[in-house]
């Protein structure tokens, strides 16, 4: 890598290890802290910043790169699509059921691969193209693989994409449809997460004994556009956090609820939040709420718990037809709580019927189409209202993650065993 072809934006000052405190060049470093393993987190000079609410309402509302004074790479450098600059869009039957004052849905559906993933692909690929590599490589639940390879694509890069077998076709479909090569692999994300190691480093002892090896894994060159492997993803997605501010007038909802499965998009907006507030651009920051399905629920059992981080969940106990937050080991956990912790926010868990009906509840009385992984945060929502979690003047954000005509599949099919059970003139008054 060469250290002067790395452009970097004013305020962004360094990698700094989430663990062990160092701090890193950017130029120098890509990926985990070299002295301990660590997560790095791109940190910034906020003084440095220029912008104001001004400037940036006066900027056309077109991609995510128009916060470019608080992303690591300029504009011109970036490896984008037009992702971000997604609607809030009000939803007043939502805000009449769950006895609040507003609420609204972010619908990251609207992005170019149909998921907030775009976002955190964008920034990755863009440090990928900064640091002159030629490949790149994750492991993913599907849509940041669908993602990976759209954005290698636009940059000429090759993407080596690991799914689960459970990923749905759409994922593994457009993945190569993109030029990505795709890996299946038997299983969980967990699994996939396996594969991707044993690539990329070498399979382990275990899995080696009495056999011959020599020379390098076949990914020994691979860049990684990984889950907190990068140092860019959550850094780009923090972009939904900015978005949800500025879209209400410089002004936080009192609370935002978010279908965690890792964990990135809620640090995400945590992050993004929190510069908003140091900058002065709003006086608050929001409640965070991690929804999950109960099916693979490990933060929320974490944070029932108070516990510091998770316990992973065995892949045979995960229930949930949810794949984006099929996640049974969220690595960062512990940020995750942190986060949720400092906010004044919570968790949740809701059931795959309760979900997918929230998922149809939501089609059916706000026209917005929803992924069934994101229906987890409205049906959390509802369970969080019942639970009094809200005020009645309280403005409510929830994510749509994703595109709902991704998983036509598993609503489709809910749809089918509630007209079998005969339940579909029930909550939706359809
Ligand atoms: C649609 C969708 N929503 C939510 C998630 C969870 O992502 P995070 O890592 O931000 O918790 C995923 C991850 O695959 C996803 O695909
Ligand atoms: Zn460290």
């Amino acid at each position: 890598m060469d250290e002067q072809t790395v452009a970097t934006t004013t305020a962004f000052e360094a990698l700094r290890c989430v663990d062990c405190d160092a701090s890193h060049d950017p130029a120098e470093v890509t990926h985990r802290c070299p002295a301990c393993g660590g997560i790095l987190d791109p940190e910034y000079d906020l003084d440095a910043v220029t912008v104001t609410p001004e400037t940036l309402t006066a900027r056309p509302f077109e991609s995510m790169w128009r916060y470019e004074e608080l992303l690591p790479f300029p504009r011109s450098a970036a490896v984008s699509l037009a992702e971000g600059a997604t609607p809030l869009l009000e939803c007043p039957s939502l805000a009449e059921e769950m006895g609040v004052g507003a609420v609204y849905l972010k619908d990251e559906g609207r992005n170019p691969t149909g998921t907030f993933k775009d976002r955190g692909q964008s920034a990755a690929v863009t440090a990928a193209s900064q640091h002159d590599a030629d490949e790149i490589a994750l492991n993913s639940a599907g849509n940041a693989g669908q993602s990976a390879a759209a954005y290698a694509a636009r940059a000429d890069l090759e993407a080596h994409v690991f799914l689960p077998d459970r990923a749905g076709f759409t994922q593994q479909a457009m993945t190569e449809v993109h030029g990505g090569d795709l890996r299946t692999v038997a299983g969980e994300i967990t699994d996939a997460g396996s594969a991707y190691w044993d690539a990329v480093e070498g399979p382990s002892d275990e899995d080696t004994a009495g056999t011959e090896s020599g020379g390098d894994p076949e990914g020994a060159s691979w860049y990684s556009t990984k889950t907190f492997v990068t140092p860019y993803r959550h850094d780009g997605k923090k972009t939904m956090g900015h978005e949800i501010l500025e879209q209400l007038d410089f002004r936080s909802p009192d609370a935002v609820v978010y279908p965690t499965g890792g964990g990135v998009g809620l640090l995400g907006v945590h992050k993004g939040a929190h510069e908003f507030r140091e900058l002065g651009f709003v006086d608050d920051t929001p409640a965070l709420y991690a929804a999950q399905a109960e099916g693979c629920a490990p933060v929320v059992d974490a944070w029932e718990r108070g516990a510091d981080e998770h316990e992973a969940v065995p892949e045979s106990e995960i229930t949930t037809a949810c794949n984006g937050i099929a996640v049974p080991d969220p690595g960062a956990s512990p940020l995750l709580l942190d986060a949720i912790e400092e906010s004044g926010g919570g968790a949740v868990a809701t059931d795959d019927h309760a979900i997918l009906d929230a998922a149809l509840t939501v089609a059916r009385t706000e026209g917005i189409e929803i992924g069934a992984t994101c229906a987890a945060a409205v049906s959390g929502a509802f369970a969080l209202a019942d639970r009094g979690a809200f005020g009645a003047d309280d403005t409510v954000v929830l994510l749509n993650t994703g595109a709902g005509n991704k998983d036509v599949d598993t609503l489709r099919a809910h749809l089918g065993e509630r007209e079998t059970a005969g339940a579909d003139q029930t909550e939706t008054g359809a």
